[in-house]
């Protein structure tokens, strides 16, 4: 879609509205209605739009975040910061209770897990793009030491056998929440009624419950946290007595190689030591190669740790280790036959239709357009892979992922994902990254 340069003020203050209507003093909550606290992978891609026009909110927001740090380095999935009554969500402070754990912090509410480590890279990108370098470098060595707390805690309490690989131990702390990645484990999980604790689902009061999970997995996700909870958030325990979704995800371990990349570079500011960083993001992006790469699929895939065996699953978000240089060229041009194909929508030339990249293979049986992580169009993977694909200099693919974060919220508004064959929006409305990432690619161009 030809953008105008009246096209292109409309949108960005467009996106600023959104930031605006979600901003809430010094952090910003994905929607206000379907999600009214912080989250913490969100609030890292939402620095990374304010970075360019905003730098008191880009450091607000990760600030607000590391402000709920666990003693242990966690950073938690959701920061409760405050009750909103009219906006009720579950699972909310009552059901984690989490001041069963020695580490949570007695200062703020929030839940037990975590989600994807985008935080160094989030920070890196606030620092190139301030206006005033000198107070982004204090901001960066505010943070650093918090950061690299919350690595170590990745490392030390997710990586059991050393591998270089953490794991997950819960569908939402991938940040894809109802992927079919987390079909076989749950099935496998086969839970009993009893073993799940009374709960109220809020999520299908604001969206359409064909956008969202069904309830069957819905039961998985509670009785994990249930698990959690009455393991008081002990890692070792959770891990020891037989949590039964423990999985090496391609996504999570991607950002966290890529997180450490990052945190050299941030090392080198500050003049701090970048070598222990570029070690371990060696190490897992070897683990990542070696453990997770399915050659016949032509693209990386999650391991189950608990069934000791790979979740071959042909999920978008195999592609990603291309964001954190993981595999080597003659690896890409394997995975751009797949990426590139129909199955994504990412062809290029004649094979085009609709809009790139969706979640997961077009031609799988169970794909669906619309349903939450089984087929649409998520706005922060088209731009991790949008970066990935242009440092291994296939522009026209980074760029038919650009054009579909500036065209999406065109056709289908602010939403929080989009249907891959028309555009059409779904999920939660006035969403945050959506609006951040365009304002992002947007300022990019300018640059370019
Ligand atoms: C959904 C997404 C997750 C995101 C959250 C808040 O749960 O799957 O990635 O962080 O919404 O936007």
């Amino acid at each position: 879609m030809r953008l105008t340069p009246d096209d292109r003020l409309d949108l960005l203050r467009r996106a600023r509205a959104v930031l605006d209507a979600n901003w809430r003093g010094s952090f910003t909550v994905p929607a206000l209605r379907q999600y009214p606290y912080q989250w913490s992978w969100d609030s890292a891609f939402i620095a990374v739009g304010y970075s360019r026009f905003d730098q008191h909110r880009a450091e607000e927001e990760l600030r607000a975040l590391f402000a709920a740090q666990w003693s242990d380095g966690r950073v938690p999935h959701i920061v409760f910061h405050e009750a909103d009554p009219a906006a009720p969500y579950f699972p909310g402070p009552a059901f984690w209770q989490i001041e069963r754990s020695p580490h949570a912090p007695s200062s703020h509410h929030t839940t037990g897990i975590v989600q994807p480590p985008v935080h160094a890279t989030a920070v890196l990108h606030t620092y190139r793009h301030a206006p005033d370098p000198s107070r982004a470098l204090g901001y960066v060595a505010e943070l650093f030491p918090k950061l690299s707390a919350w690595h170590d805690f990745l490392y030390r309490e997710r990586d059991p056998h050393g591998e270089g690989l953490v794991y997950i131990c819960h569908p939402w702390e991938s940040g894809q929440d109802n992927s079919p990645l987390w079909d076989p484990v749950l099935t496998r999980m086969a839970l009993r009624p009893e073993q799940i604790p009374p709960y109220q689902r809020a999520d299908t009061r604001a969206v359409d419950p064909a956008e969202r999970p069904l309830d069957a997995d819905y039961d998985c996700y509670i009785f994990l946290v249930d698990f959690f909870r009455q393991r008081n958030y002990d890692e070792g325990r959770i891990y020891r007595e037989g949590c039964p979704f423990l999985v090496q995800d391609v996504l999570f371990n991607t950002l966290l190689c890529r997180a450490e990349q990052d945190m050299a570079e941030l090392a080198e500011l500050i003049g701090a030591d970048p070598e222990p960083f570029k070690a371990r993001a060696a190490r897992t992006a070897s683990a990542i190669d070696a453990k997770l790469w399915d050659e016949s699929r032509r693209l990386y895939v999650d391991y189950d740790l608990a069934a000791r065996m790979p979740v071959p699953v042909p999920a978008l978000a195999g592609f990603t280790p291309l964001f954190a240089g993981i595999p080597d060229a003659a690896r890409a041009e394997r995975m751009l036959a797949y990426l590139g194909s129909p199955a994504f929508g990412l062809s290029t030339g004649e094979e085009r239709s609709g809009f790139p990249a969706s979640s997961y293979d077009r031609f799988a049986p169970d794909y669906s357009p619309r349903r939450y992580w089984r087929g649409p169009v998520w706005i922060q993977m088209n731009w991790l892979l949008m970066h990935g694909l242009q440092a291994y200099g296939y522009d026209e693919h980074a760029s038919a992922l650009r054009s579909a974060i500036i065209d999406l919220p065109r056709v289908g508004d602010f939403r929080e994902y989009f249907n891959p064959e028309t555009g059409a929006g779904y999920g939660a409305e006035v969403f945050s990254w959506t609006a951040a990432l365009l304002i992002d690619v947007l300022y990019g161009e300018q640059t370019v």
